[in-house]
């Protein structure tokens, strides 16, 4: 019997705007498995969008909630599983989603970061925030992160943009699905 010791799961973690979930999308779409963003979850649970949650439940909601999820997709199997960006700094999150799958992390610069981000609203943690500040706000989460991002079974770092076919085609490869 399948049990989630298995690790047939493939979760891509990172940062926010570093492409998990197009990835992820793409991934599951050459691999001919089921895609899930926890995110997306997130919001159907909730019947909220992600800033709403902040903004009316709070910060602690949200993970309370993001926790609920991970733990549930951790139950499933051959699933490739887009992971919002502070997913993986719980403990517990942690434990469940390394012990039910292969964990990659997608990573960019912080300047390439900040312009694949700059048209979106819909990144709370960054709200209020432009420009210089903004930039030093990414650079200032990304080094709390970094040893987070690093515990990944593999972690891609790109220093330029590369395209949300071209990273799945790698991965499609590491992960020989
Ligand atoms: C967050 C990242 C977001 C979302 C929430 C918090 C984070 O997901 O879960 O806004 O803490 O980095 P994406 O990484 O998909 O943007």
């Amino acid at each position: 019997m399948s049990t989630t010791t298995d690790k047939t799961n493939i979760y891509l973690m990172g940062y926010m705007g570093c492409g998990k979930s197009h990835v992820g999308q793409q991934l599951a779409k050459f691999s001919h498995r089921q895609h899930l963003d926890t995110d997306k979850l997130i919001e159907k649970k909730a019947k909220m969008t992600i800033p709403q949650i902040f903004e009316q439940k709070g910060e602690k909601e949200f993970r309370a909630v993001e926790k609920e999820i991970v733990h549930q997709v951790a139950l499933l199997q051959n699933h490739i599983i887009s992971l919002g960006g502070g997913a993986v700094m719980d403990p517990e999150n942690w434990e469940t989603i390394s012990n039910s799958g292969r964990t990659i992390t997608l990573s960019y610069p912080p300047e390439i970061i900040m312009s694949r981000l700059s048209k979106k609203e819909n990144r709370p943690l960054l709200n209020g925030t432009q420009d210089q500040t903004r930039l030093n706000r990414i650079k200032t989460m990304l080094e709390q992160r970094q040893p987070y991002y690093q515990r990944a079974d593999l972690v891609l770092h790109f220093n330029q943009v590369i395209s949300v076919d071209d990273i799945a085609k790698m991965l499609l490869t590491y992960c020989g699905v």
